[in-house]
């Protein structure tokens, strides 16, 4: 049987380049010979896709902040089962553009609803499995928002405070210290080609612990 392909997750506020980041990765890792699913949360399914796009559009009414949690779990829980586990198993790896540590940091560290009940969900949903190793791109918020907000509209969630922001970049820094053996940081505040340069470092480590895995 083939072993479980690497679980990866990119991370990080809006803006900080991990949209434009995964395509370098994934385009490095396939030329290695990985056999990968790339994705995004919320997403990855049409019916995650569609929670995706609730979630995101601006609306008059504020959302219930325990909605939105919910729904961001909804469509994790299509996701994993439609789509990630059935990958992992098969043996590919699976790069995915934000995770649960985003709902740490959004639902969590954002809105400040209690990391117990997210954590709670987290068990729930995903029963043990956990990103095997997690990018977080990294830089302060006004460098990120202004970054997104030359791309166009803001979704609903760019349209929050700075400070709802700094609390975002703080927890995901929380969680890459409390995480340091499943986290790298990457500082995404330098140039793309920077960036890059550190990324590349990224995959080296990558496909060394594949082959450990995988002689
Ligand atoms: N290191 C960088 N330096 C300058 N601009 C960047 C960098 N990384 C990304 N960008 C630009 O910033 C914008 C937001 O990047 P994107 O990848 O969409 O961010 P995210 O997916 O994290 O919200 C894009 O227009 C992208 O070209
Ligand atoms: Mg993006």
């Amino acid at each position: 049987m083939e072993p479980r392909g690497l679980f990866i997750t990119v991370e990080g506020g809006e803006g900080v380049g991990k949209t434009t980041n995964m395509q370098f990765l994934e385009d490095h890792l396939r030329e290695a010979g990985v056999d990968m699913v790339v994705t995004r949360e919320p997403g990855g399914t049409t019916l995650g896709e569609d929670v995706r796009e609730l979630l995101l559009k601006p609306r008059e009414e504020a959302m219930a902040a325990d909605a939105e949690l919910l729904l961001v779990f909804a469509a994790r829980a299509q996701h994993l089962a439609q789509l990630v586990e059935p990958a992992l198993a098969r043996g590919q790896w699976v790069l995915c553009d934000r995770f649960t540590d985003a709902t740490y940091a959004y639902q969590g560290g954002g809105r400040q609803l209690p990391m117990s009940t997210i954590r709670e969900l987290e068990q729930l949903v995903q029963g043990d499995l956990r990103p095997d190793y997690t990018l977080l791109l990294d830089c302060p918020v006004d460098v990120g928002m202004s970054r997104a907000s030359a791309r166009g509209e803001l979704d609903r969630f760019e349209q929050e405070q700075a400070e709802f922001f700094q609390r975002v970049r703080d927890t995901y820094l929380q969680l890459a210290r409390e995480s340091s053996g499943r986290y790298h940081v990457v500082d995404a505040s330098r140039s793309l080609e920077d960036v890059e340069s550190q990324l590349e470092t990224v995959c080296t480590e990558l496909l060394a612990c594949w082959g450990v895995r995988h002689p």
